[in-house]
Parts: C-alpha cells; structure tokens; sequence
C-alpha cells in the first residue's frame, strides 16, 4: 500500500522582523537577470521596510467615490487600490472586477469599456480547458493594458443551489470541471502579468443572507466537493491571491476561519500566496491569526482593523511581529512570482476586435442545444419569413449584474435601472451587450423578411407569428449579485408568452438567456431550445450561427436543469428574503458531496436535462473502452462521428462503483472535434482523489483496495459503454 505522512502541515512563520534598512538589491533585479526566486526577492525586500510601510500594504480602500473620501489618487479607479511603497519601487495594487472581463463599477473610469466574456456557466458548458485559458489570458490583458495588476477573478464556488444569484459567475455543480476550467483561466489571467484571485473561498453557495449565513457540513463533504474545486483550480492555476468570503463556515467567518485559511489553503495544500478578505467581510484584527493577510474595501468594514488596530495589536503582543512579515512577504512574493515589479502595466489600446473574437468562441462552445425533436435546428438560409419575438433581442444579449458586471466597449445597447436603495443600487441594473440577434440573423436568412415584437403582449406576439417559417423567442432571466431568484420560473410572463406563440406556430425557437437553469412547461410545444446563457460581447453572432448551423451546438449543462424546485435538497432557498446580515444555518449536510447530479442520482429523480448534457447536429458513438487498474486508473476509448456534418463532442466518464461503494462522480472528459465519418481515439486518467474519499480521521485521501466500474457516456444519465477494474489501496496527502 502507498503510504504519505498525512499530518497538518504547520505554517513557517519563522521570520524575525528586522529594522527598515537599504534594500538588497539583488530582490528587485528583474527576472530576465537570473532573479532569485519569488520568495526570496519577498523576503529580501521585506527586511528593507519599516514597519508602518508594512501595514500600509495590508489594507486597501474600495477606489470609487461613492462611500465618500478618501479616492487616493494614484488609483487607476475599480474594485480596489493598495498603495505601494515609492521609495523602494513597490507597485501599488491597482485591482479590478472579475471572472467577466473588466468591470467600471459607477463608470469611475468615464466611459471606459472592456470585452465581456460570456457567463461563467456559458464557459463551463465548453468543457474546454483551451477556451477557459484564452479568455482568462483576453481579460487578463485587457486589464493589463487598463492599468490594473490583479483581477479580482477565479469565482469557482459550486453550484449547490439553481436560484444562486451568483451561479452565472461560476463554473457548475461538479469539482473536477469547476476546478479544472478555473485553474485553466486563472492561468490565462497570470500569463500576462497580473494577479489573479480563486474565490468566494469557502461555501459562499447562496446569495441569500450571504454576510451572515453559516454553511453547515461535514469536513469530508466539503473536501470531496466545494474545496476540492478550489484544490484542482489553485494546482491548476496557480493564483497569487485567494479571496475568502462573507459567510461563516459551521459557525465560524470565512475570513476568520483557521481552519480554512491555516490548516486547509496554507498547511494541507501549500498556498504560498496572501490571503485578500472580501469587501466588508473582516471582523476584527483577530482575523490576522486565522490566517487573512489583507482587508479590502476598508470602507464597508466597522473598522480599518489592519491599520492601527493591528499595529497596537502587535504592541501589545497579542499579534507576532513575525506573522506582519509573514503577512506582506506573501503579498510580495505573488506581486514577484506574476511579474508585477518586472512588467508593471501599460496604459494601452485595448484590442477589441481580437478580443471579440475570443468571447465569441466561448459563447459558440459554450452554448447548449437543448431540444430539437424534429430537426427545426438549424435553419436554412433561404428561409422566407422569421419572426422574432422580446428579449431586447432588437438591441442586444442579456448581461448578469453586480460587481462582475462589464460595461461593453462603446456603451450598453439597453439599460434597465431594476430600483434598489443605497449607495450600491446602480448595481441592480440590467444590462444588454450590443450584440443583436435581429441583426446577426438578417445577415444569415438573406433577403428573408424577418420583423421584431417585444413580447409584451402575448396575443400580439402570437398574431404576428402565425404563419412564419420560423419564430424565436428570447426569454430571459436576470440574476445579480447579493440575490438569490425565488424560484425558477422565467420571470414578467414569459412562460405565458412562449405558450401563446408556440400555440400559433409550432415552428417556435426559444432561445434562454438565462443565469442558470429555468423550468419550461412548454417544452413539449416547442420545436427547439438553445440555451444561450449570457452570451457576452458577441451573444448575437454565436446565437445566429447556431441556429443556422454556421456552427454545429457543442455545448454541455455543467449544471442540472430540475424538472422542479420540490426536487432540490432545500426546496425552499434557507432564510429567502431575510436581510443580507440575518444568522441562519444553511444545512448542506443534506447533500453533502453529492451536489447537483449527483444529488439526483442519490434520489433517483428525473431531470428536466441532466448535468452533461446538449445536443449536436451530428451523432457520435463509443467503441472500444479499455480500462487500466492498478496504482491509477485510465481509460482509453474510440469515438466516431457517424452524422454527415463536424462536430465536437464531449465524452464524459464517470466512477459508479469504488470498491463495492455506491459511487457517481465525474472523473475525467475530453472535448474532440471529429470529421464525419472519422474516428478519434481518446486517453483519460483519473485524478486517484476523485476515487476515494476523504477519511477524516487519518487526514487522508482514502483509496480502497477493490473493483472500481466506471461509465463512458454521453450525460450524467446516458450510459453509454461500461468497464471496471483493480485499484490497489493508497492514502494521499490533503
Ligand atoms: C464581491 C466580490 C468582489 C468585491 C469587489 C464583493 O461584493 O463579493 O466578488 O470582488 O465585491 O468588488
């Protein structure tokens, strides 16, 4: 048996604080000379500051006007500014919004746009870790360019709950692609020399009561399913920062909570870099002990707890001198590890059309079709008459709302303030990117007459659709930040609308532009269903390709469409509508590790579309699945495209059995474009932690000694080839 010390590895603070004296000018000699490593370059320039440039480095303010002064004014304008130390050449952090593209909260920086990428769950549905890397490298750059150092990026928190006003931001319900996907962009993100954070570490899994909420679950649980997400994405990806979140975790504030920051992210998985709170999310400078190395947004926090409260703090003994060292050597030696000091960044151009280009490929990967029973999809191009029917699809594609939101290059195409209250209230605003699928589709159906509704009017929309060869309804669902949705209607009487229309033509496409997953008691009434997410700065072009096959649908749900709420693990969302403070248990031990479809599978319940799955213009079929046992486990397998047109497709291989235990997780995919009638042979190895289970008690990933079978499918549901074999027993290190 593999055998691995399995013990809590302990947090080297072993740093005497020394008097400011000159710096060693080997620690700011660029890389390109033979640098010394991150951490030592961190360490050498940390002898050189004093202790009050220290502090300064451990706090940062929220850089828009709208809590009042101060606004200092080197900071560039977004989410955050952590002023740097002049004297000895230390960049401030000049710090933005997020997993979407560049955000201009309150238009601080006037008039300034970036490229907004599709949703997060539009990116999921790629299944293509290429694509997670472009787009993390295209946001990346253009926050380079915009003066920004670190991107407040990396959201891989599970979609546990469907109604999560957030989910839209994330990567699905399952660890292994969250976390795989995440790592890729964050990745993406680093490679053009700015920081980027994983976050909302931990449980941040509903909006609801998010600053007050206390998750509960069980260590293993949260090993094998929320942290696990956040283990592939840091290994995968390496961020200099991780963001901890607002709620408590059992009990105990995400930003003050050793075990998470101590004994989890630093000790059991090595994290070198620095812990940044989430803004408004400290609770005093005891947080410092448990491991958080920065406050952000000081203004939405009781107190500047890092400032003076943390330097008495160390006066009185009560904070060791040496953890303030150990505080700003890991935020300079992420700033040095991404080349923050040797590529500062430069005010340029952005490169819209390239840049377009790259959210325009995940939106055409990432969207899903969803139903096409007699073949309404795609349509011809000498179609004669298209009706198209509400979703501001004359003006644009829906956008998601909060601090993620991206103001598009050139302005909004449509914005709907939704009413709010407060300083933050701008941010309820619905925003439509100016993409418009009226327009992209005329281009395609050429000479067709194709006439605009809005859908207001049910009868009216019906009347005008009567007759037409096609007709497409945007439905849409806006979700933002700091909201969960009540339930999973599509809102303002859109089901009512779709029914009204599709009664009139049965050639009816709908097409979702939606957070996350709707219900659709239409669905048997309509000939089509694309779900298009939020599509991002070109949603209109890959919406029109995909109808009209420019494009052949690749997409795969990384998240379940319930066919009801009554068949969540809480029906009901925990504390809905209680203020954003409110204490509350939200118990995720129901679940436990089996989020989403595994949750369905543990029941037996029926979705309305299962996790993986999406549908192609072409068919494609698995032979000769061989399985390899032993110390890993690997699969090898042929997949064919048997339909006449190209088209890419998802194999997705599933654990159903680990040793004579009832098992369903995803343990590997991959995503191959295959020619029609061509063959493409595909190799896949387990990651051995996704076969175990996390044994508590040892602190160890536990493998078995046994049999382990496994299902090659096309869905959660759609078994498609079956294997098994021998996994000898080990014990891996947390
Ligand atoms: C959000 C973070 C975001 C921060 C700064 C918080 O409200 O939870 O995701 O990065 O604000 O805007």
């Amino acid at each position: 048996m593999r055998t691995f010390a399995c013990f809590t590895a302990l947090i080297a603070i072993a740093l005497a604080v020394e008097p400011a004296r000159a710096i060693d000018s080997r620690a700011m000699s660029p890389e390109t000379n033979g640098a010394l490593a991150p951490e030592e370059r961190a360490r050498l320039l940390d002898q050189a500051l004093t202790q009050d440039e220290r502090l300064g480095l451990l706090h940062g303010i929220f850089a828009v006007p709208i809590l009042g002064p101060p606004i200092l004014k080197d900071a560039v304008g977004s989410a955050g500014f952590v002023p740097g130390v002049a004297r000895l050449g230390i960049p401030p952090l000049q710090e933005s919004d997020a997993s979407l593209g560049v955000a201009n909260p309150f238009n601080v920086r006037p008039g300034q746009g970036a490229t907004p990428l599709p949703s997060g769950l539009a990116l999921a549905a790629s299944w293509d870790k290429d694509a997670a890397y472009q787009g993390g490298a295209m946001i990346g750059q253009e926050a380079w360019r915009s003066g920004f150092n670190v991107l407040l990026a990396g959201g891989v928190n599970l979609a546990r709950d469907p109604r999560n006003g957030r989910n839209f931001e994330y990567l699905g319900e399952d660890p292994l692609l969250a976390g795989t996907l995440d790592g890729a962009a964050i990745r993406g993100i680093q490679d053009q020399h700015v920081v980027s954070t994983m976050k909302h570490f931990a449980m941040n899994d509903q909006e609801t009561s998010r600053r007050g909420l206390s998750a509960k679950i069980g260590e293993a649980a949260l090993r094998e399913s929320d942290l696990l997400a956040f283990e592939l994405a840091l290994e995968g990806g390496h961020p200099g920062a991780v963001m901890c979140a607002y709620n408590r975790v059992n009990g105990v504030y995400a930003c003050s909570n050793d075990l998470l920051l101590n004994k989890i992210l630093k000790g059991d998985w090595g994290f070198p870099g620095w812990v940044m709170s989430d803004w408004g999310a400290v609770h005093g400078v005891d947080d410092v002990r448990a491991g958080l190395d920065q406050q952000s947004g000081e203004q939405f926090d009781k107190d500047v707890f890092f400032a003076t409260p943390l330097s008495d703090a160390v006066k009185g003994g009560s904070v060791p001198a040496a953890r303030i060292s150990d505080m700003t050597q890991r935020i300079l030696r992420s700033m040095f590890a991404v080349g923050l000091f040797d590529h500062p960044p430069v005010k340029t151009p952005l490169d819209a059309e390239a840049d377009a280009k790259i959210a325009l490929r995940v939106a055409e990967e990432g969207t899903v079709l969803l139903s096409n029973p007699a073949g309404l999809l795609p349509l011809h191009h000498d179609i004669k008459r298209i009706v198209v029917i509400g979703g501001h699809a004359d003006s644009g594609v829906l956008s998601g709302g909060g601090s993620s939101q991206v103001i598009p290059i050139g302005g909004v195409a449509v914005s709907i303030p939704m009413g709010g209250e407060g300083p933050m209230a701008p941010f309820r605003t619905m925003i439509f990117d100016p993409s418009s699928p009226v327009r992209t589709i005329k281009a395609r159906a050429r000479g067709a007459e194709v006439r605009f509704i809005d859908g207001a009017y049910p009868s009216a929309a019906a009347a005008l659709a009567k007759g037409a060869d096609a007709v497409v309804v945007f439905a849409t669902q806006w979700m933002v930040e700091g909201e969960d949705v009540p339930d999973l209607s599509l809102p303002n009487g859109q089901d009512a609308l779709i029914e009204a229309v599709a009664a009139a033509n049965p050639k009816t496409i709908v097409v979702l532009e939606t957070g996350g997953p709707v219900l659709m008691p239409w669905l048997s009434r309509v000939g089509a269903v694309v779900e298009a997410w939020y599509p991002g700065a070109k949603g209109g072009e890959a919406i029109a390709d995909i109808l009209f096959g420019d494009i052949n649908p690749s997409g795969r749900l990384p998240i379940t469409f319930p066919a009801a709420t009554a068949q969540l693990p809480r029906p009901e969302i925990p504390g809905f509508g209680g203020a954003d403070e409110a204490k509350l248990d939200v118990d995720y031990d129901i679940e436990g590790a089996d989020v989403g479809y595994r949750w369905f599978a543990q029941k037996a319940l029926k979705p309305l579309f299962p996790f993986g799955f999406g549908l192609s213009f072409t068919h494609f079929e698995y032979a000769n699945l061989k399985i390899e046992g032993g110390d890993a486990l690997s699969v090898s397998f042929d997949v064919r495209n048997t339909g006449a047109r190209a088209g890419a497709d998802v194999p997705q291989l599933y654990l159903t059995d680990a040793a004579g235990k009832d098992r369903f997780r995803l343990i590997g995919w991959d995503r191959v474009t295959i020619q029609p009638g061509e063959t493409v042979h595909v190799m896949l190895n387990a990651d051995l932690r996704l076969l175990g289970d996390f044994d508590e008690k040892a602190h160890c990933w536990r493998i078995d000694a046994g049999r382990y079978q496994v299902v090659l499918g096309e869905s959660a549901t759609d078994p498609k080839l079956r294997g098994a074999t021998q996994i000898t027993a080990a014990m891996l290190k947390p």
